[in-house]
């Protein structure tokens, strides 16, 4: 066992664990941050995305020893109350059917607009078209991240 400092959804925290345990694991089993979700767990379908320091990474893989001093984001940390830009254009758009792949999505789509807050159809594509959604929303998740750039949320 190991301890870590990390800043999660803004709070500080220590956490006790081995130092390859995938940071997925501590959040939803020690943590209860079960928003992130788990999919394959060989960073093939995206549903475990989350924020380290701002960038989109695949947390079912990035051992909790590489988030040391780091911020981690989650789904839960983006806004305390859904009115995350994002978060409103998903509901606007109906996006998400069973939901599974939407939370890894949406943390893709914030660091894709926190690093171009006007993306093209091939910049969304680019990043969106990495993660796994078996429902087949991408169309739709297109418009809502055109839709959040635009600052339309209704
Ligand atoms: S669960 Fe991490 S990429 Fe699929
Ligand atoms: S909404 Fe069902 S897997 Fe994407």
């Amino acid at each position: 066992m190991a301890s870590f400092n990390i800043t999660i959804n803004g709070k500080k925290s220590t956490l006790e664990a081995e130092p390859e345990t995938p940071i997925l694991w501590v959040l939803r089993d020690s943590l209860g941050l079960t928003g992130t979700k788990f999919g394959c767990g060989a960073s093939l379908c995206g549903a475990c995305t989350i924020h380290l320091d701002g960038r989109a990474i695949r947390s079912c893989v990035t051992p909790i020893s590489e988030a040391g001093g780091k911020k981690i984001t989650t789904i839960e940390g983006l806004s305390s109350n859904r009115s995350h830009p994002l978060q409103q254009a998903w509901v606007a758009e109906d996006v998400p059917q069973c939901g599974y792949c939407q939370s890894g999505m949406i943390m893709t789509a914030a660091a894709l607009l926190a690093e171009k807050p006007k993306p093209t159809d091939e910049d969304i594509d680019a990043v969106l078209g990495t993660h796994i959604c078996r429902c087949g929303t991408y169309q739709r998740i297109r418009m809502a991240v055109h839709r959040a750039a635009r600052g339309r949320t209704r």
